[in-house]
């Protein structure tokens, strides 16, 4: 399990461009679903989030959650989020999320959008390395895309598929850079095989966008 700096690089220079993601007038209708659901769950809990970027998902749950430790290990994305919200319910750090400790345990997990760039024979020591951070039955959820044609999300777009089965699109910014992304899309049946050893209650919603895995921490 390695820090992809690739993809640490590409959303740093991509940090001021990144919000552009949400404004897709198609994608509200799920985007506010979503939201109400994470308000839900969240309500009251002790929040650590991973890669949280310009901390979009962050001011959500904040508005119902105990408190949102908001992590994400580019500096760059951080100062955006922080500009957002002004809350003292919220803290930020900068935390590389294939190497979290923390003497505290938390009442959830989340991430938003990085799933799908964990390489696949990763996610099983990564998963691991959460489950000390998490409280007895605390809540494990990540939101991520589906495939769409026609969006940045299209299968089209995946230029390599590599021997473990990651998928590869090749990205370029507005300041013409270019990048090859890691970015699977994996299917509900393999969501639940892979957190199936470390938590129970496995749930997944479907919406025409993204999906959204929740589970409980056993
Ligand atoms: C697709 S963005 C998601 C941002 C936010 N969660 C959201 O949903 O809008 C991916 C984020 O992962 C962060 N990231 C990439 N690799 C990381 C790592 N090893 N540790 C922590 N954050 C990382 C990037 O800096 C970026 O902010």
């Amino acid at each position: 399990m390695h820090t992809n700096q690739n993809l640490l690089e590409y959303y740093h220079e991509r940090a001021g461009e990144y919000d552009k993601v949400y404004q897709n007038p198609a994608e509200q209708a799920d985007l506010q679903a979503a939201a109400q659901y994470f308000q839900e769950i969240f309500a009251g809990k002790k929040v650590l989030e991973i890669a949280c970027g310009t901390g979009y998902w962050t001011a959500v749950m904040a508005q119902t959650a105990q408190s949102v430790y908001a992590t994400d290990g580019n500096e760059s994305l951080l100062e955006i989020a922080r500009q957002r919200i002004q809350s003292e319910k919220v803290r930020f750090a900068v935390a590389d999320m294939y190497h979290l400790s923390s003497a505290e345990k938390y009442d959830a997990i989340f991430g938003g959008f990085i799933w799908s760039h964990i390489l696949k024979q990763d996610l099983n020591a990564f998963l691991q390395q959460l489950k000390p951070l998490l409280r007895l039955n605390g809540l494990l959820v990540f939101i991520d895309s589906n495939p769409l044609e026609n969006t940045n999300h299209d299968r089209r777009n995946i230029s390599i598929t590599d021997a473990n089965g990651n998928s590869y699109q090749q990205r370029t910014l507005e300041n013409g850079k270019s990048y090859s992304v890691l970015k699977n899309f994996p299917n509900d049946a393999f969501l639940r095989e892979c957190v199936a050893d470390i938590a129970s209650e496995i749930d997944i919603q479907n919406f025409e966008y993204y999906w959204i895995l929740k589970c409980k921490i056993t």
